[in-house]
Formats: C-alpha cells, sequence, structure tokens
C-alpha cells in the first residue's frame, strides 16, 4: 500500500465528462486533481453496486498498472422496489426521464433515492469503497437543463425544491450522492478521519 504518494491526484476510470466535471469541483478543497482515464471497465450483472464498483476497480487497475478510482451510481425508486438502481444507465438510454415520469403516473409514494459507490483500487489487488446518499423525490415532470441523467426528475430533501438540473454543480455537489461519497474518500486519502 503506497496511498501516501498520490494524495494529490486520482486516476478517475470514467467516460461521462459530467461526471468528471462534478469529481474535480468536489476534490478541489482537498487540493486532489482528477487525472480521466479511459480503461475497459468490466460491468458485472450484479444487483450490488458495491459489488459492481469493487469487481470494476480491481479490473481497471490491473489494466492500467496504477491506483485508479470507479465511481457506480443508480436511482433507487422505493415505490418500484429500488428500480432502476444497479440498471440505471440501461434504463435511462432505453425509456429515459419521460418513461420513468409514465411509470410514476398515478403513484403518490414518489420517494428515491441516487447512489453512488466508488471504489479505490492498487494493481496488487487492494480494494476500498466509499458510498453517498442522496435522497429525494421523483418530480412530476421534468425540469431544468443542467447535470445529467436523471438529474431533471429527482428532487433531493436537502435542497430547497428545486431538481438537481436546476443547479448548479457546486449546489449539486454540496448535496449530492457523488459528492458525498468522493468527499469521503478524499478525507481517507489525506489522512482524515471518515465520519460515516
Ligand atoms: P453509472 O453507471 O455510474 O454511470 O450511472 C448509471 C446511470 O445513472 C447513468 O447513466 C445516469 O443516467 C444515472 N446517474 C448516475 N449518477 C447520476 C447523477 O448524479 N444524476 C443523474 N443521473 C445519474
Amino acid at each position: 500500500m503506497y496511498r501516501r504518494n498520490y494524495v494529490n491526484e486520482i486516476n478517475f476510470v470514467t467516460g461521462n465528462i459530467h461526471k468528471l466535471k462534478e469529481v474535480e469541483g468536489i476534490l478541489r478543497p482537498y487540493g486532489i486533481k482528477v487525472k480521466m482515464i479511459k480503461v475497459k471497465k468490466i460491468e458485472i450483472q450484479a444487483d450490488e453496486l458495491i459489488a459492481i464498483a469493487e469487481y470494476a476497480a480491481i479490473n481497471a487497475a490491473k489494466e492500467a498498472g496504477v491506483p485508479v478510482v470507479v465511481e457506480d451510481a443508480g436511482l433507487f425508486i422505493e415505490a418500484l422496489r429500488g428500480f432502476p438502481g444497479p440498471y440505471s444507465s440501461y434504463v435511462f438510454k432505453t425509456i429515459g426521464n419521460e418513461g420513468i415520469i409514465k411509470l410514476m403516473k398515478d403513484i403518490t409514494d414518489r420517494h428515491a433515492r441516487f447512489i453512488s459507490v466508488v471504489a479505490f483500487a492498487e494493481p496488487e489487488g487492494y480494494v476500498r469503497t466509499f458510498v453517498g446518499v442522496a435522497e429525494g423525490l421523483i418530480s412530476v415532470e421534468p425540469r431544468g437543463s443542467m447535470g445529467f441523467g436523471f438529474d431533471p426528475i429527482f428532487i433531493p430533501y436537502e435542497g430547497d425544491g428545486r431538481t438537481f438540473a436546476e443547479m448548479s454543480l457546486d449546489e449539486k455537489n454540496r448535496i449530492s450522492h457523488r459528492g458525498k461519497a468522493f468527499r469521503s474518500l478524499a478525507k481517507w486519502l489525506t489522512g482524515h478521519k471518515v465520519i460515516p
């Protein structure tokens, strides 16, 4: 384990430019730079985000030959028993926000949560995960044009009634699942105690 040697930079495995921008903003106050690396990200069909992220991170670190960070996130809707959860990416690409709004028609319990799992792995096989959760509601119609993915239909409880897509990057980062998970990673990397 040699993590202390590179606390000022992480190799973030992602192809999502929105995620990259968010993570840069989250880690800036900790003095950690984000280098985007593209490695084949193997995604297993497990229902557990933690298992998916750990597996992907271990493989990516081995492939890249350097320590890497992988993030796997998903939207879990209570009334739909956690759907789309680990299948969020596929569901977004297929039915999208309009499809989710249709599925939620006539459903009064609109509670949902975003979960972000950040996995840090080293080529030797060491892996550690950090989880962040944002609780909120599914809106009755999409609102806002910022962010990405399901942002226009998610109203976080920690906000003021706006959807994530109606918030600036900094506002979203302060309360988002990704903000929480990556701040835990940053505290760990920089040697502070992680408060669960
Ligand atoms: P991924 O597999 O971690 O890239 O995330 C799966 C899917 O969840 C993405 O394709 C997005 O549609 C959605 N998603 C993840 N994080 C967010 C977010 O912060 N806001 C909105 N949608 C998100």
